[in-house]
């Protein structure tokens, strides 16, 4: 897709389509939306008046632009913004997908885009692209019948804004865009297809493309480290677990000298439950549990291609949860690579049994900062919806600080408490730790809680998306399926740190 940048009044746009924000309550009497009812022969007075239109977010207009020659399009969608007072730069991709989506069942190709929003032209744009960027993805990858007509070029209209600006909020678009697309696209395959194996290798050519390092190790290299947690969920499976390591480097490093953010993912592709199996109904969706690696990857991708001046190290843990012969019991004790013994007691819990070898990894490798990201816990989804991710951590600054990214970003955090009442729900009569608490309460906590046994001096946070990573219904500005959460406050906070 083409993009390009008007800084002068939007007649000047050469697209098929004008598709315009419009706030709350708003009246055709001045700016460009008087132009615009002038334009279509009063029609946008018209609908107002009538209170067919008015302006609510998810309100949406369309018409047959009339007034040849005073402007090249042909037709016109007017997006409603809802109030204008609330109206800020995360709330442009919204409207912009939307646009796309509408635009682009409608057989148009090009149209611009006039998001009205006051602030940092960079922003603006960025988010207008990365609307549209996003608004693309669908479940349409093994259909023969694809839904998806495509938009070949988007223009962004900000008048008096600075062309430079523009631009640059187009490439940023483009590349937090893509790196969502990325997450949602793994996100996507099918457990038969998306192997740990196969899930490093899309890692590895991703990272060869943009310029990351990238290493995977195999279970060898694992066993040999001392990965005792992570390995005991892969051994009920024919397919080899991969740690998935994604470095980026910048030339030259800006932020705190010894600082490093590691983002930490789980990567379950597949998960049965194991030996303690889930019910067959709804097993599909667990090739959703993945997610967490997903995120890691699809933002190493946005990063690479941002290019900000301070290192991050992804780290994917790549397993299938199956039962078999060899799978892992109820009752097992293992021991994990920072030498805690883990009694295992239900090999559902099986995330936070490979985060607890992939988080120790990341502070073995420097990392002073980690973020972990995982679909862990059904009960997050009973706590929070699909509205919020659950945030916990061992540090109420970086908590905080991923909060007020998520704000800026657009995306809901809500924090749930940890501590040491908590920890004690996983001490277990017979070794260091249990995987799972007393009782069904505090089903997210005593996730998190967990994962914290394996971090030693590190700022942690852990974000449980398992209510977040997925829609089961689309809206107007994207398909159901995998959303890509997390993606855009993540790459808020590296860029924070610069
Ligand atoms: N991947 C699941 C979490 C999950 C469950 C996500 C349902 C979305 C929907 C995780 O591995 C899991 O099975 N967690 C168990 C933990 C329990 C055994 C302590 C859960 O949430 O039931
Ligand atoms: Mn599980
Ligand atoms: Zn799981």
């Amino acid at each position: 897709m083409k993009s390009q940048a008007i800084t002068s009044n939007f007649t000047e746009a050469n697209a098929e389509a004008l598709a315009v924000a419009v706030f709350k309550d708003e009246k055709a009497s001045s700016g460009v939306i008087k132009e615009l009812d002038s334009l279509t022969g009063g029609s946008i007075s018209s609908i107002i008046k009538s209170e067919e239109f008015k302006g609510e977010s998810g309100d949406i207009a369309y018409f047959v632009i009339e007034a040849k020659g005073k402007v090249k399009a042909s037709r016109l969608l007017l997006i409603g913004a809802g109030d204008k007072a609330d109206y800020a730069a995360k709330d442009v991709s919204p409207l912009s997908g939307a646009a796309a989506r509408y635009l682009r069942k409608r057989n148009v190709k090009s149209f611009a885009f006039l998001p009205r929003c006051e602030g940092d032209a960079v922003e603006i744009a960025q988010n207008a692209m990365q609307g549209v960027v996003t608004s693309k993805f669908d479940l349409d990858k093994y259909r023969k019948d694809k839904n998806a007509k495509e938009i070949n070029s988007f223009t962004v209209c900000v008048e008096g804004a600075k062309a430079a600006d523009l631009k640059k909020g187009l490439d940023r678009g483009q590349a937090i865009g893509d790196g969502m697309n990325m997450t949602r696209d793994l996100a996507n395959e099918p457990p038969n297809i998306l192997t740990p194996t196969e899930m490093a290798n899309r890692a590895k050519k991703m990272a060869k493309e943009t310029g990351l390092k990238c290493e995977i190790l195999d279970e060898a290299k694992m066993e040999k480290m001392g990965m005792g947690s992570l390995l005991s969920v892969s051994h009920g499976s024919a397919e080899p677990a991969k740690l998935i390591v994604l470095r980026y480097e910048p030339k030259k490093s800006t932020g705190k000298k010894g600082e490093l953010l590691a983002l930490v993912g789980k990567g379950i592709t597949f998960d049965t439950g194991g030996i303690s199996i889930k019910p067959a109904s709804g097993m599909e969706s667990m090739k959703y549990d993945m997610t967490g690696g997903a995120t890691v990857i699809g933002t190493m991708m946005a990063i690479a291609n941002l290019k900000p001046s301070v290192p991050v190290i992804g780290i994917v843990a790549a397993v299938e949860n199956m039962p078999g012969g060899k799978a892992t019991r109820p009752s097992d004790i293992v021991t994990a690579m920072n030498g805690k013994t883990v009694e295992i007691l239900n090999t559902d819990a099986e995330g936070r049994l490979v985060l607890a070898d992939a988080v120790h990894y990341a502070e073995k490798q420097g990392a002073t900062r980690i973020v972990d990201m995982a679909t862990l816990t059904g009960a997050v989804i009973i706590a929070l919806g699909d509205i919020n991710t659950g945030i916990m951590g061992n540090d109420q600054g970086l908590v905080d600080e991923i909060i007020e990214c998520g704000k800026e970003a657009g995306e809901n955090f809500w924090q749930l408490p940890v501590g040491k009442d908590y920890s004690k729900g996983i001490k277990s009569d017979i070794a260091d730790v249990k995987n799972i608490g007393p009782s069904r309460k505090a089903g997210t906590i005593i996730g998190a809680v967990f994962i914290q046994e394996f971090i030693d001096k590190a700022k942690w946070a852990h974000l449980d998306i398992a209510g977040t990573a997925w829609a089961d219904e689309s809206t107007p500005h994207h398909s159901k399926g995998p959303t890509g959460v997390a993606v855009r406050t993540l790459v808020k906070l590296v860029e924070r740190s610069q």
